[in-house]
């Protein structure tokens, strides 16, 4: 959660500024929804190595790597390949195209579950969770929330518009200052809960769900999860990072902001993880609930603690502003991409793709209990989780591997590591953007296609 992007023509006007708004577009639903149910989904604790050993080795070269691309061309992704590539540029900018098709996809899921936080915010303010005690019964008000046609479009339209306001206006002081302040409460607050959680009656098998891996319930579509969970939630693979990165001034060395923001980003999902798992065993309910987990899983952690009605607020109210700078970093690739090469004014970008996203939000959010139709739209899943594969995992992957076949081979690694102004083990930089992570994402895409096992 933080600073919004500056506009095409301008700059990030500090380096925490522009950490900020990198770590804001990382940090949100994706660490405390997506993370924890899909670590829930995957069996706990093997899953969550894998996942950070994605972070570590693909994560951190292709955040880099987007940075340096993004900086270097000072260009939307679409423009930032045809400038840097050493031909003409056709064949790269479609990486560029796919990344900005990627980016509309997500928003239009993400804004769902963003509009559902909002609903939550409003029912805590309303003290409606101040009785709440079991799950089922925190699973009935998220039932309700879901299934219901008019809240759910109404809350991701409220939301795409909040978005909306923000990117229009290019850089937002008030954003980023208020983001400044947000954020460490946020943070604050999570750790609150935490202990909270943690001393929970039998939290303690939350914990071990968490961190002691069982490697036999690791999956092949686990695998490709967690690098898809390990992409998304550092927001990589589609151009968000290129756009940001376009916005830095060139001396700023890119090493240290970009390991602060996955350090940042990933501190936090363990963070949401060490909150959740401990509730939900406390109250005895399946981490393997999908997509509802959190949001039926915290009402009986603010139940059980002091104040819970008020923290359970500033949960909910913090969650969406965090939400926000992710959305905000979403719509600004897709605008980027319409004026910096359509030649669209930033208005009628923002309205245009605004308007179109929430036309493809519509189904998603009427896929959760309002439409029959759409709860099993294809293979088995609702429209909302395959859109949510579709862009949220596979899109982000073969993305990733296009950005570091890019970085590495044709641009040229040593390219890149003159624009990061001397990275630490530049060196390893090259080998893992070179061989590693192509290796890696390629390997798990190709075992994906030949063993079919992904829906
Ligand atoms: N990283 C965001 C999250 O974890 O919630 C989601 C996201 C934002 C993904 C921006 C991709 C992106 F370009």
């Amino acid at each position: 959660m933080s600073a919004t992007s500056a506009p095409p023509s301008g700059k990030f006007g500090s380096r925490i500024g522009f950490i900020l708004a990198a770590a804001g577009s990382a940090i949100g639903l994706g660490n405390i929804w997506r993370f924890p149910y899909t670590t829930g989904e995957y069996g706990g604790a093997a899953f969550v190595l894998v996942y950070l050993g994605f972070v570590v080795l693909i994560g951190v070269p292709v955040l880099l790597a987007e940075l340096s691309i993004g900086r270097a061309s000072g260009k939307n992704p679409v423009g930032a390949f045809r400038e840097l590539d050493p031909g003409t540029g056709k064949g790269w900018t479609w990486v560029g195209g796919l990344g900005v098709v990627t980016g509309f996809g997500i928003l239009s899921f993400y804004s769902v579950i963003a509009g559902w936080t909002l609903s939550y915010l409003g029912r805590a303010l309303s003290g409606t969770f101040a009785s709440t005690v079991s799950p089922e019964e925190s699973g009935r008000i998220f039932g309700e929330i879901i299934s219901s046609p008019l809240e759910t479009v109404g809350m991701a339209a409220a939301f795409l518009l909040l978005t909306a306001v923000v990117v229009r206006g290019g850089v937002s002081g008030g954003i980023e200052r208020a983001s400044k302040v947000l954020m460490p409460v946020f943070f604050v607050i999570l750790v609150v809960l935490a202990a909270r959680a943690l001393t929970l009656p039998g939290g303690g098998e939350g914990l071990r769900f968490l961190f002691s891996p069982d490697f036999s319930k690791l999956s092949g579509e686990a695998v490709m999860s967690a690098l898809g969970q390990a992409l998304f939630s550092l927001s990589l693979g589609m151009g968000a990072m290129i756009t940001y990165g376009s916005y830095l001034e060139k001396k700023e060395g890119l090493g240290m902001a970009g390991v602060s923001v996955a350090v940042f980003d990933t501190g936090i999902a363990i963070l949401a993880g060490l909150i959740i798992f401990p509730a939900l065993f406390s109250v005895g309910a399946k981490p393997s609930a999908g997509p509802g987990l959190v949001f039926v899983a915290m009402p009986a952690i603010f139940h059980s603690m002091p104040l819970g009605q008020a923290f359970g607020a500033a949960f909910y109210a913090l969650l969406a502003v965090a939400a926000l700078t992710s959305t905000i970093s979403l719509l600004e690739v897709v605008v980027a991409y319409f004026v910096g090469e359509r030649g669209w004014k930033r208005e009628r970008a923002v309205w245009a793709v605004t308007g179109a996203c929430l036309l493809l939000a519509i189904p998603s959010a009427l896929s959760q209990g309002a439409v029959d139709g759409l709860g099993k739209f294809a293979f088995e899943q609702s429209f909302l989780d395959l859109m949510n594969i579709i862009f949220g995992n596979v899109s982000l992957s073969l993305g990733a591997l296009l950005i570091a076949l890019f970085a590495g081979w044709r641009w040229g690694a040593q390219k890149a590591l003159d624009e990061m102004n001397g990275l630490p083990l530049g060196g390893v930089w090259a080998l893992a953007i070179k061989v590693l992570c192509p290796i890696a994402i390629g390997g798990v895409m190709i075992y994906i296609l030949v063993t079919g096992n992904f829906f």
